[in-house]
This record gives structure tokens, C-alpha cells and sequence, in this order.
């Protein structure tokens, strides 16, 4: 559905974005994510044939964004960052004039119109003035916007910014059940909100992709992805040393050094390798008084400050 090969963008001499590849297939929910400033509002600029790429080549449903414009923007429902949305409208007239512009076929602009309505929950507010509505529902009006041509390719920038966890949850489930029928590419810096929507990401830094996986398989990058913590009453000094005799263990740290009182340890086994077992038999064969025997599992959060801190 989206196929960008080497594309770059320079603003007056900064290269914001530095050769980048990748693609999105059909039926897809990709998330975006990057960095304050890493170029995800502007690559997203140049998919939807908002900017001009200064070199590469985007193909949209097999169109180039430069040469066939008009049949890519046929296909894309894009909401912006700030989505500019005509405040002294009502939500009705917006959507009907935003299909209009958008070449609906006039016989099918209600339906679409009610169908948007419906999909973004905007019936309760469908006669107010978009600008005394609050940011979530504006949202909402924001991605029917987006949708109202039924495009097969939604992008959408960062749908949930500003919105209370309510809001979001509400949001997310909506893109949800729109990936259904609809290929979509979201940026986002709510993680937790990837880790729940997307079957895949994109981390981009710096203008340049830095890893393009599944969320599962980012978190196993890790350090420490698949790391034990454990809580035992014992001296600091004899559980790194028993625990580090086993074998398969990479490192143990004490967390919190706290002898003859309960003691926090982490310990990285090596790769691949389950060690909760071992563990629990050392702590019985030296009757420690056990509190927490658990697996850390890496978050997204972690993968992506490691993809992006320097
Ligand atoms: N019109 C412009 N002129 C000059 N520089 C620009 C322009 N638009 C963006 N930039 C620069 O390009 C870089 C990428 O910006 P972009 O908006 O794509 O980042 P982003 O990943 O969307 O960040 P954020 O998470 O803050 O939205 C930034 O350094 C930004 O300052
Ligand atoms: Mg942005």
C-alpha cells in the first residue's frame, strides 16, 4: 500500500529526513515512532502529497505521490498534526462540505456523512459549532474528516494527542476496529497505545529508520528483556554468589542492598534461556525466606530509548 524508497526532505539546507525506506502493506496498522523532531510529520507531509520529497520515490497503491496526486489524495484519508478544522462550522456541515471538496459523489455524500457520524461517535454533537466542542470530540471531527471518502489508507498524526485517558482509550478503539477494513499508519508518543493497536513499527531518529518490527520483537532487544527479579531474605553477598554459580547466568544485581532484611535482586540469564527454575532450587536448598520470584518483561518504552538515546 505505501512503498517509499530513499526519500528525503531538505528545509533550507537541514536534512530533516535522510534516505529513508520502507512499506506498509495492505491491512496493516503500522505506528510511527520517533523522537520530538525525528521527521514523522514531515515524511507523512510528503505521503500525502502535502510537501514535495527533495529525493525518492512514494508510491501509494502502486501511484507516485509526484506525478499522480490527485489519484493517491483519492485514496488517503490524512489527519494533520493540528487538524485545521473550520470552527464556526457545525460538525454536519463540515463533514458535508469536506466531502464535497473531496469529490464525493454528490448522491453519497449523506450516507458517507452518517457513516463517519457513526464509526467516530458524533452523533450526540452533529448540530454544535466545532469550536465550542472540546479537543476530544474536535479530534473525533478530525479523523471523520479523514475518512469521509473512504479512503483505503488512513494516516493519521499523533489522533490522540491532548486527549484524556478516557478519550484515548476511546480513540484507540476506534482505530482498532477501523484497521479492520482500512490500512493505517499512525504516529503516536503514547506507547502503551502501540504495544495495543499496531501490528508493526517504525521507530525513525534523526531522519533515519532505526528499527521496523513488531512490538513483541522490539521489546525482546532489550538488555535484561527477559531478567528475573527476585526478593529473598538472605545477605546480599551469598545471593550473588549462588545465584552466579548457576549455570546460563549473565549478571545478578542487587537492587536493593538491604542485609538481613529483604533483598531485591535482578538477574539476566542468557539469552533465550528460562532460569526461573534453577533459581527457585537455589533459594529452597538455602531456605531463604522468598517474597517475589517474577519475569521482567520489557516495555516498548525501553526499546524505544534504547533504538533513540545516544
Ligand atoms: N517547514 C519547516 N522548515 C524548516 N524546518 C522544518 C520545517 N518543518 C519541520 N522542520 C524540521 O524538520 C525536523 C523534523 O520535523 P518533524 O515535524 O517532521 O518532526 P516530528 O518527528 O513530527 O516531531 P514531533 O514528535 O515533535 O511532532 C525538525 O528538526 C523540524 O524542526
Ligand atoms: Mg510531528
Amino acid at each position: 500500500m505505501i512503498e517509499v524508497e530513499n526519500l528525503s526532505k531538505t528545509y533550507s539546507g537541514f536534512r530533516a529526513v535522510q534516505g529513508i525506506s520502507f512499506h506498509v502493506d495492505k491491512g496493516e496498522i503500522v505506528g510511527f515512532l520517533g523522537p520530538n523532531g525525528a521527521g514523522k510529520s514531515t515524511t507523512m507531509k510528503i505521503l500525502t502529497g502535502y510537501l514535495p520529497p527533495t529525493d525518492g520515490k512514494i508510491r501509494i497503491a502502486g501511484f507516485d505521490v509526484v506525478t499522480d496526486s490527485i489519484e493517491v489524495r483519492k485514496r488517503i484519508g490524512y489527519m494533520p498534526e493540528n487538524v485545521p478544522l473550520y470552527t464556526d462550522m457545525r460538525v454536519n456541515e463540515f463533514l458535508r462540505f469536506r466531502a464535497e471538496l473531496k469529490k464525493v459523489a454528490r448522491r453519497k455524500i449523506k450516507e458517507r456523512v452518517e457513516i463517519v457520524k457513526g464509526l467516530c461517535h458524533l452523533k450526540d454533537v452533529e448540530n454544535k459549532i466545532i469550536g465550542t466542542l472540546s479537543k476530544g470530540y474536535r479530534q473525533r471531527v478530525g479523523l471523520a474528516d479523514a475518512m469521509v471518502n473512504d479512503p483505503d489508507l488512513l494516516i493519521l498524526d499523533e489522533p490522540t494527542i491532548g486527549l484524556d485517558p478516557n478519550q484515548i482509550r476511546s480513540v484507540r478503539e476506534l482505530i482498532k476496529d477501523l484497521g479492520k477494513h482500512h490500512t493505517i499508519l499512525l504516529s503516536t508518543h503514547i506507547l502503551s497505545e502501540v504495544e495495543l493497536t499496531c501490528s508493526r513499527v517504525l521507530v525513525i531518529n534523526r531522519g533515519r529508520i532505526e528499527a521496523s518490527d513488531t512490538p513483541a520483537n522490539l521489546t525482546k532487544l532489550v538488555r535484561g528483556g527477559g531478567s528475573i527479579l527476585l526478593e529473598v531474605r538472605a545477605p546480599s553477598a551469598d545471593i550473588v554468589a549462588k545465584i552466579e554459580a548457576l549455570p546460563n547466568i549473565e549478571d545478578v544485581e542487587i537492587v536493593l542492598p538491604n542485609d538481613g532484611e529483604w533483598v531485591q535482586a535482578t538477574i539476566f540469564g542468557k539469552p533465550g534461556v528460562d532460569i526461573r527454575e534453577d533459581v527457585y532450587n537455589v533459594v529452597r536448598a538455602n531456605n531463604w525466606p522468598l517474597r517475589e520470584l517474577a519475569r521482567k518483561k520489557a516495555t516498548l518504552e525501553e526499546a524505544f530509548v534504547e533504538l533513540t538515546q545516544d
